[in-house]
């Protein structure tokens, strides 16, 4: 079985590594540093014992001869290996072991001298004093002692290790505060956790409220995007399903009626009839789903808006108007376009950006149409960029009659429908148009426009960004 990654554990581990890290550097400090002690004190220990052996050669002035008393002392046997060397620059070795190393006085009878040297596999070190030889006052006496450097490790060894119980004891104790610690930290998670477990289901309100820590503010933002982006598809559903069953629910009753109608007469004029109607309801239905369909793609979250990239506005626009040139002339519609025939940039969803057009073309050879002897024009023109600044403009103009002003404003509002104007539709186009629109950043206008007034919308895209 997989365990989730405890945040307990990790913290524990960052904590505890780098503190044993410290304790082991600790601990191998304290080792030098008693290293450095032992020597010094043995260093002192060696100095004084060349300096007392000194003393006593010394007052043997005028034979190059040891007294009996400095002869005890110096064939005093030593644990360990201890070694001592008499030595005259002048006759050689007076007593002692002539195996040691000779150092000589850098300059006349200079200071102590101590060396390091291996002798028999085993590291020693040596301290030289050098005395004026009184016996015989040209000679210099060198008298060195050296002892293998064992206990001075032994000492330091034995002070680390005198202190690693206290050490451990210091790790257990720290590791004990560290969980303590971090236990006690991580209960401010705990308030926000209770927030998240008590909400209602359908509460998607934003969770900022609550004071959450700092380091879970940036967590607490992405649940509330989460949130927020939840609580826009679900409207967007809700609403979806409230339109779907406004658009559905009158034709289905006409469709009810209608076959209620035949079934009750069954003459073939009267099933006929019912079924033209049925026929004309249906294809209604159709349209109206499709609509809704639309609409709900164009107003998808933001997220969603996957294909928005570069695209040729002036090729797509042509190829589009081109596609629906045979329909408008079967219909007695001049479908023209005015514009580049490709070279304009702009960023957004092809998908999108050709069911607007549909919309805006599908309004204007349904309700664009003089009504007079002179036939319905429709021109779709692409506008280039004037400037960098701005960017270019869309727009689908007819020669009908237009829409009175004061309903101007509530073109775009989800099934406003302007009375009377003699065809059938869900009242959803415009507001496909207005969003989609909005979507892509670009300023929707609509207006009365021309001669006689036919209605001109234009879509002004922004600016690309360079
Ligand atoms: N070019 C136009 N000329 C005159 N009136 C228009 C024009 N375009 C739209 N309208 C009016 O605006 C109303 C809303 O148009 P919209 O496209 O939103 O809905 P619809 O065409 O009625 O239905 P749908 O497009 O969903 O099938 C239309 O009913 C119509 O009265
Ligand atoms: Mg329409």
């Amino acid at each position: 079985m997989i365990r989730n990654p405890s945040l307990r554990r990790r913290l524990l581990l960052f904590v505890s590594v780098p503190l044993l890290a410290v304790l082991v550097c600790g601990g191998i400090i304290n080792y030098v540093i008693g290293l450095h002690y032992a020597n010094k004190v043995y260093d002192r220990w060696l100095l004084d014992s060349a300096k007392a052996i000194g003393d006593l050669v010394n007052s043997d002035a005028g034979r190059n001869e040891l007294s009996a008393q400095a002869r005890i002392l110096l064939q005093f046997s030593v644990k360990e290996r201890n070694e001592f060397a008499v030595r005259s620059l002048r006759y050689g070795v007076l007593a002692g072991d002539d195996n040691l190393p000779q150092p000589s006085p850098k300059a006349g009878l200079a200071g102590p001298l101590f060396t390091n040297f291996v002798d028999r596999d085993q590291p020693m070190r040596m301290a030289s004093v050098f005395l004026a030889n009184k016996a015989d006052p040209g000679d210099v006496l060198v008298i060195s002692t050296a002892e293998t450097v064992h206990k001075r490790r032994a000492l330091a060894r034995e002070l680390l290790v005198s202190t690693v119980p206290i050490e451990l004891l210091l790790i257990g104790v720290a590791m004990a505060l560290v969980w303590l610690g971090i236990n006690r930290g991580l209960r401010v998670l705990d308030p926000l956790a209770h927030e998240i477990r008590m909400r209602e289901a359908g509460d998607l309100s934003p969770l900022r409220t609550i004071d959450a820590p700092l380091e879970v503010q940036p967590l607490v933002a992405t649940i509330d995007a989460l949130l927020a982006r939840l609580d826009r598809m679900l409207r967007q559903q809700q609403r979806f399903i409230a339109d779907a069953a406004h658009q559905l629910r009158t034709p289905l009753a006409g469709l009810r009626l209608q076959a209620e109608r035949a079934l009750a007469d069954p003459r073939p004029e009267t099933v006929r009839e019912a079924l033209t109607h049925v026929e004309r309801l249906s294809a209604g239905t159709a349209r109206a789903a499709g609509q809704l369909l639309a609409l709900a793609r164009a107003q998808a979250p933001d997220e969603s808006l996957g294909a928005a990239a570069p695209l040729d506005l002036a090729q797509l626009v042509r190829n589009e108007v081109a596609a629906r040139v045979p329909d408008a002339i079967a219909k007695g519609i001049d479908l023209g376009y005015r514009g580049p025939e490709h070279g304009i940039t702009a960023i957004g969803d092809a998908v999108l950006l050709r069911e607007m057009l549909g919309n805006l073309i599908d309004n204007a050879s349904r309700y664009g149409n003089p009504g007079d002897h002179a036939g319905a024009m429709i021109t779709v023109e692409l506008q280039p960029a004037p400037d960098p600044g701005s960017g270019c403009a869309l727009s689908v103009q007819d020669n009908g009659r237009g829409v009175a002003p004061e309903l101007i404003p509530r073109l775009g509002e989800r099934f406003f429908r302007a009375v009377g104007n003699g065809h059938e539709g869900s009242g959803l186009g415009l507001a496909i148009v207005r969003e989609i629109a909005e979507r892509h950043g670009a300023e929707l206008s609509i207006v009365n426009h021309g001669d006689p007034h036919g209605l001109r919308v234009e879509i002004r895209f922004p600016p690309i960004a360079a």
